[in-house]
C-alpha cells in the first residue's frame, strides 16, 4: 500500500502475501484466540501461515500453542508448530518475568519481528496485537504493509465503545477494516438451544456503524478456554467441533475480504 501523504513509507516482508492485523479496544475479548484459531483455520484450507505476537508486554502465543523459551541458536525464528510460523516475545523472555521498556523498543522490537525475520513464502501472516491503540500499533499500522485488520468485539456496549475508537485508529491511518468479528456471542447448549449470555448483536452494530462486514459470531465454549491454556488450540484440537466449523467459516470470509481488500489498494500480486 502507499504511505499516505506525511507517512514513513512501508516496509516490505518479502514472500508474505497478506498481512492481516488482528486488533480490539478492549481487553480480554479474545484477540489471540482468535488470532490463533484464525491462523490455523487458514492452514486447513491449505495456506501457508504465519502468527506474529505484536503483544509485547503481555504475549500468548507461548502459552496457546504448547511453547516456552527458544534458543534460537538451535530453533531460528520463526518457529514452527502444528503447520505455523511463530514469533513472539515470550520465547526471548521467561513469561514470569515482565518486560519493562519503554515505547520506542517495543516498536523496535516489533519492527524486527516483521521486517528481520525470514517469513516468506507465506499466503497469510496474522498478527496478534495487544489491545488498544499503542505503540505496537502504531508501528504496525503505520510500518506494516496490512492488507487489512480485523476488529474483535464481544457483545456488549462496554467492549463496542473501545471497539469502536480501534476502527477509527485504522480509518485514521488509513488501514481497511476488512471486518468485525463478535467472540463469545453465545452459547450452545446441550439441549440444541442458543443462550445468548451477553446482549446480542454488538458486532453487528459496530460492523454497520463501520460499514464493513460482520465475518463471524463466534460461540463461547469452556474448552476454547481449557485449549488456550493447555498448548493446542480448539480448531487443532477438536477440528469437528462447532466452534471448529465456526472458524473453518471465519477463514473463508477473511481469505475473501482480503483478496478483496488488496485489489482495491492495488497491491501487486505477491509471487511466492
Ligand atoms: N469463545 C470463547 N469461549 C470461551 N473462552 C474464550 C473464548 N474466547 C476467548 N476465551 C478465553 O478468554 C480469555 C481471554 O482471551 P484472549 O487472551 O484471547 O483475549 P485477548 O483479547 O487476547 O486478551 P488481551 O487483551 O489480554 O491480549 C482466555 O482465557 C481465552 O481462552
Ligand atoms: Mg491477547
Amino acid at each position: 500500500m502507499q504511505a499516505p501523504p506525511g507517512m514513513p513509507p512501508k516496509m516490505s516482508i518479502p514472500g508474505v502475501r497478506y498481512l492481516i492485523a488482528v486488533a480490539s479496544g478492549k481487553g480480554g475479548v479474545g484477540k489471540s484466540t482468535v488470532a490463533a484459531n484464525l491462523a490455523l483455520a487458514l492452514k486447513m484450507h491449505g495456506q501457508k501461515v504465519g502468527l506474529m505476537d505484536a503483544d509485547i508486554y503481555g504475549p500468548s502465543v507461548p502459552t496457546m500453542m504448547g511453547l516456552g523459551m527458544v534458543d534460537q541458536s538451535v530453533t531460528p525464528f520463526p518457529v514452527e508448530k502444528y503447520g505455523l510460523k511463530l514469533m513472539s516475545m515470550g520465547f526471548l523472555v521467561d513469561p514470569q518475568q515482565a518486560v519493562i521498556w519503554r515505547g520506542p523498543k517495543v516498536a523496535q522490537a516489533v519492527a524486527a519481528f516483521l521486517g528481520q525475520l525470514n517469513w516468506g513464502p507465506l499466503d497469510y501472516l496474522i498478527i496478534d496485537l495487544p489491545p488498544g491503540t499503542g505503540d505496537a500499533q502504531l508501528t504496525l499500522t503505520q510500518q506494516a504493509p496490512l492488507t487489512g485488520a480485523v476488529v474483535v468485539t464481544t457483545p456488549q456496549e462496554i467492549s463496542l465503545i473501545d471497539a469502536r475508537k480501534g476502527l477509527k485508529m485504522f480509518n485514521e491511518v488509513r488501514v481497511p477494516v476488512i471486518g468485525v468479528i463478535e467472540n463469545m456471542s453465545f452459547f450452545m447448549g446441550d439441549d440444541g438451544k442458543r443462550y445468548d449470555i451477553f446482549q446480542t448483536g454488538g458486532g453487528k452494530k459496530l460492523a454497520e456503524e463501520g460499514g464493513v462486514p460482520l465475518l463471524a459470531e463466534l460461540p463461547i465454549d469452556p474448552r476454547v478456554a481449557e485449549c488456550g491454556d493447555g498448548g493446542e488450540p480448539i480448531v487443532s484440537k477438536y477440528p469437528d467441533s462447532p466452534v471448529a466449523a465456526a472458524y473453518l467459516k471465519l477463514a473463508m470470509r477473511v481469505m475473501e475480504e482480503s483478496h478483496k481488500s488488496a485489489a482495491q489498494a492495488g497491491l501487486p500480486e505477491v509471487q511466492l
